[in-house]
């Protein structure tokens, strides 16, 4: 499904063509329950979230629903056995425990609840949650009176306790004819918040300024001289901020781009404009990342008038703006800054070097003569540089590498 077609009421699923679970790996495990169908629709949802879905069956669950309907759904073959040697020899349950970003259990049984919480191993699906390092979630399914009953709210509560994720159950009208809390929670809603489960609060309580776009400095009332930026890295790098639990502030150019939900933005014409706006919150900043194209000269005279074509050739005389990033990073009292660096060859000396020049605490730089990448495309790749580190970051959309920039940020804030 293309992102625009994803429903708004999943915010935390997509945003402002952000996937949370997009290149996810989702094992989805199911067991035994009444609401095991409901799982062949999960399945198609968590893919159209962008996951990649592999689904573990119970044989309780396989009494339900034939590992046919989601080897179809999935597009991968369906595990259902542990002490059976092909298997092993395929995806095992050590590999599959490794594969998985995410074990989600939907639905997961009272009979798989208490295997768990007792630490069995005694099928695939139990074994791959003590073989896993990635999250569990349950999606607890059943009668309301098994629900409430106390072995299960003990075994569920020992599951939490261990740090295991419960959704739901849902209360309501359920399939034996009674009428409670049990039923499995609706599959949106499941989709959304395994979604949840991937934004980091790395940021939290810290304030973001972020400058995105281009610029543009007026000739006279119709011309401008300007640049190719989108503003996507940008724009980006707010969202990622501010699912880091950042308060952002963005400052954008001249772009055609929806705000990011959650973020304050500001927009501005020229860079003298960008440099007011950046000026007047500084103070408040925790980190500030430049990620616009500011124009390095503005023509010194703006004419009042249209200029008029009349000779063969015209000139304008250029003055330097600005050097908003350096002026920021000369403040006695300044934010972590981090500046972009857009080259077309020699990229990691000129990154280094403008590392040092302007005092900077990190540097992102991207070879804009390679094609498909960089300016007005959605793909990047980025060579990060610090004091005494780099890493290189291959090519992947903006928004992915948006989230791997925020985490290295984050990571060298905290070690400052
Ligand atoms: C028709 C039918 C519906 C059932 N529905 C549920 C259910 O919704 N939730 C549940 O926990 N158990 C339910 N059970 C009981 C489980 O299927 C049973 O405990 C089974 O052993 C679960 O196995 P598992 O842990 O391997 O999934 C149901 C049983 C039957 C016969």
């Amino acid at each position: 499904m293309p992102f625009e077609a994803l429903p708004d009421r999943w915010p935390l699923v997509y945003s402002s063509g952000m996937q949370i679970l997009l290149g996810k790996h989702i094992i989805l495990g199911v067991s035994g329950g009444i609401a095991a169908y409901k799982a062949a629709e999960l399945v198609r949802r968590l893919r159209d979230a962008g996951a990649t879905v592999r689904v573990v069956m119970t044989t309780g669950a396989q009494a339900f629903v034939t590992p046919l309907t989601f080897q179809a759904l999935s597009g991968n073959p369906v595990h259902t056995a542990l002490l059976d040697p092909a298997a092993e020899a395929g995806m095992g349950h050590i590999e599959l425990a490794r594969w998985a970003d995410l074990v989600l259990i939907a639905p997961a049984s009272a009979n798989l609840i208490s295997r768990l919480a007792q630490g069995r191993g005694d099928d695939l699906l139990a074994t791959i949650c003590l073989a896993t390092e990635a999250p569990i979630a349950l999606a607890p399914s059943m009668n309301r009176v098994m629900w409430a009953d106390a072995a299960t709210q003990s075994n569920i509560e020992i599951l939490q306790t261990r740090g295991m994720h419960r959704f739901g159950p849902a209360e309501g009208p359920q399939a034996c004819g009674e009428v409670g809390e049990g039923r499995m929670m609706a599959v949106s809603e499941l989709v959304e918040r395994s979604a949840g489960l991937f934004l980091h609060q790395r940021l939290a309580g810290r304030r973001v300024t972020i400058t995105a776009g281009p610029t543009r400095e007026a000739i006279d009332p119709v011309r401008y001289l300007s640049n190719r930026s989108s503003g996507r890295m940008g724009f980006a790098m707010a969202e990622a901020a501010r699912e880091a639990g950042a308060t952002v502030t963005l400052i954008a150019g001249p772009v055609h781009l929806p705000t990011p939900p959650g973020v304050e933005r500001i927009d501005v014409v020229s860079a003298a404009e960008m440099l007011a706006a950046v000026q007047s919150g500084i103070a408040m900043t925790d980190i500030f990342i430049a990620a616009a194209a500011v124009a390095d000269y503005r023509p010194v005279r703006v004419a009042k008038d249209k200029i008029k074509k009349s000779d063969a050739t015209l000139s304008l005389e250029m003055a330097r703006t600005e050097d908003i990033l350096a002026t920021v990073a000369s403040r006695a009292e300044r934010p972590f800054c981090v500046g972009f660096a857009a080259e077309t060859h020699d990229l990691a000396d000129y990154a280094r070097d403008k590392l040092e020049r302007k005092q900077l605490d990190m540097v992102a730089a991207n070879d804009v003569s390679q094609p498909g990448i960089g300016f007005d495309s959605e793909d990047n790749a980025l060579l990060v540089l610090w004091r005494g580190g780099e890493k290189h970051l291959a090519r992947a959309r903006k928004t992915e590498l948006a989230r791997h920039l925020i985490t290295l940020i984050s990571e060298r804030l905290s070690s400052r």
